[in-house]
């Protein structure tokens, strides 16, 4: 693992955009993307550059199970309105949410994937080490996968929803198995709450228990980190 400690998100997003760019010279044409907090300030420099990515495919990594793509929680309208709607790629896959039948959504998904490889993977990381929707104790063998939502992340989302019914249980996941086919991994973790998850990910012990000390295993991965992500670190 190559190592990189900034010292905010700010600068860790002009680190994470170097990374695209580089790779885009490469002749990268696949990205895996990612939501949440962490990767806003990456997209934020790719949007404020001069990068192309209108002969490039995205493949994100994850969507609530139920919601439809306009939906202002779904993961697609995050993925709108921080990247997309202003670098728009030739094709952009995220699982879909309003797929009727669930066994062919992980399947569609892991085509998808298999047919358009990832050359450069970002990943954000949980405070309880979590990659995508892979959960402490995941398996390490799954691909694609369903997964039901952790209480806390169901009272987490809760404010958004007008009714408790409309709260996602469930999100479609690419699995660690997925993640790790990636030719190219950068994890991003900013803040004191990622400490503890970004040392057992680096220096403790490869376990299923924190399913970002698989990264361990992976030949090719860019860890950017502020300096209270890195604190805990010997
Ligand atoms: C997002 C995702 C999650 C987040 C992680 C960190 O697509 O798969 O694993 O990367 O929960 O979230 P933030 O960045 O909001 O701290």
């Amino acid at each position: 693992m190559k190592v990189l400690i900034v010292k905010s998100d700010v600068e860790g997003g002009k680190e994470g955009y170097k990374v695209f760019a580089d790779e885009k010279k490469n002749g990268a044409k696949v990205f895996g993307l990612a939501t949440g907090s962490t990767p806003v300030t990456t997209y934020k420099e790719i949007v404020a550059s001069d990068l192309d990515f209108s002969n490039d495919t995205s493949v994100n990594l994850d969507e609530y199970v139920g919601m439809s793509g306009d939906n202002e929680q779904s993961y697609r309208y995050f993925m709108q309105s921080h990247l997309f709607d202003f670098k728009p790629f030739k094709e952009s896959f995220l699982p879909n949410g309003l797929a009727e039948n669930p066994d062919e959504e992980v399947k569609r998904y892991d085509k998808v994937i298999d047919e358009h490889p990832i050359d450069l993977q970002i990943l954000g990381i949980g405070r309880n080490g979590h990659i995508g929707f892979n959960e402490p104790g995941t398996s390490r063998d799954v691909t694609t996968h369903k997964v039901p939502l952790t209480q806390s992340t169901i009272d987490a989302n809760a404010r958004f929803f007008e009714r408790e019914e409309d709260v996602p249980k469930f999100a479609y996941s690419m699995g660690l198995a997925s993640i790790m086919k990636s030719k190219h991994i950068i994890l991003e973790a900013f803040g004191a709450e990622k400490a503890d998850a970004v040392k057992g990910m680096i220096e403790g012990p490869d376990t299923v228990d924190l399913p970002a000390s698989i990264l361990q295993n992976h030949p090719n991965v860019t860890v950017i980190i502020d300096e209270a992500a890195a604190s805990k670190l010997e």
